[in-house]
């Protein structure tokens, strides 16, 4: 409505808007970086005409009851209801309310990541965002310990943890929870039917073992509210990926933005291969064409941003 209007407004002013125009090379990230404050302010501002995300980074426990019904997002006609085992452990506020940091680090899973370094520099960021609990212990040099906000897509029970149907992988899924240490558990949960049941079984573990979780599933809105803003701005993003999301998400509360394991090539820069994600064998195939995301197009918009001195984005190795 207004606000898709004022934005493309905006976007019709040409040089001063952030995407800039056409498509730049992939993979040259340009010389020296410098962080630009006013376009991290303008950013900011337009994105919060879309996404409230301190209200929408989470429902909270007073937004449902046991028992009510939740249309899933991506499929309006089914329904599943809301459990107990969920319910109790929902935040009581907002796990980002009134929260604001100097810097923060989004942690991509790319495998750009091996060898980088860059274990150390996104330690000392003041929040450490990272995705679908990727494996950090035997990658500490390169990716890091700190972690302040980790996302878990359902699925990832599934493709990681074996459904969690036997002990061996109960325990690796209670180990990598526990490594969490009271952070944010950041689930995209009410996507589409069949992922309330992991959901479910994460819920009962942590209850089970008293895991020192603090749990959190994005408004119904999120999602399309963060394609919303990539969509007002010409960026036609089918379904963003968890990076994307959280880079969005980010600029409420984080004045310097740092990328890492965001390269969603096969190659680096030198043609040297690399691996989809740091810590597994997935092919990077796997997620092309079929898949629903356009990391391509993704990484060309942020690299737009490094340029601009928005976001900073890290492909090489730290120093
Ligand atoms: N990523 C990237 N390049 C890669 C792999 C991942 O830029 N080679 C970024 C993407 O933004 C991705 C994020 O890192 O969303 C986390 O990676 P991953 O856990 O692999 O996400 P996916 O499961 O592939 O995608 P999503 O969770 O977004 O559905």
């Amino acid at each position: 409505g207004n606000s898709r209007a004022r934005s493309t407004r905006l976007m019709a002013n040409g040089s001063d808007t952030p995407f800039g125009n056409g498509l730049s090379d992939l993979t040259d990230l340009g010389g020296e970086w410098k962080a630009n404050a006013t376009l991290v302010t303008m950013i900011r501002k337009d994105i919060l005409r879309f996404l409230d995300a301190e209200r929408d980074v989470s429902i909270i426990k007073s937004s449902f009851k046991p028992g009510d019904t939740i249309r899933y997002v991506l499929d309006r006609r089914r329904t599943f209801n809301v459990s107990h085992t969920l319910h109790s452990l929902l935040p009581e506020v907002s796990p980002l309310k009134n929260k604001m940091f100097k810097t923060c680090a989004v942690v991509g899973n790319s495998g750009i990541l091996l060898k980088s370094g860059c274990g150390k520099e996104i330690n000392n960021h003041d929040f450490v965002i990272r995705c679908n609990l990727a494996p950090l212990n035997d990658f500490a040099d390169d990716v890091g310990l700190r972690s302040d906000f980790t996302t878990m897509n359902p699925s990832v029970i599934q493709r990681v943890y074996k459904s969690l149907r036997d002990e061996t992988e109960q325990e690796n899924f209670i180990l990598r929870l526990q490594q969490l240490n009271n952070s944010v558990l950041w689930i995209p949960a009410f996507m589409v039917k069949g992922s309330e049941r992991h959901v479910e079984i994460v819920n009962e573990l942590i209850l089970k073992h008293k895991l020192k979780v603090r749990m959190a599933y994005p408004s119904l809105r999120f999602i399309h509210a963060v394609r919303r803003y990539w969509l007002a701005n010409k960026i036609n993003i089918k379904r963003p990926t968890t990076g994307l999301l959280m880079y969005t998400m980010a600029t409420r509360f984080c004045d310097e933005i740092y990328l890492y394991g965001f390269w969603p090539f096969p190659k680096d820069a030198n043609g040297n291969p690399v691996k989809y994600h740091y810590y597994d064998t997935l092919k990077y195939r796997y997620f092309s064409s079929a898949g629903p995301h356009r990391m391509p197009l993704e990484f060309n918009t942020l690299k737009r941003l490094h340029n601009k001195g928005a976001l900073k984005l890290t492909t090489s190795k730290c120093t």
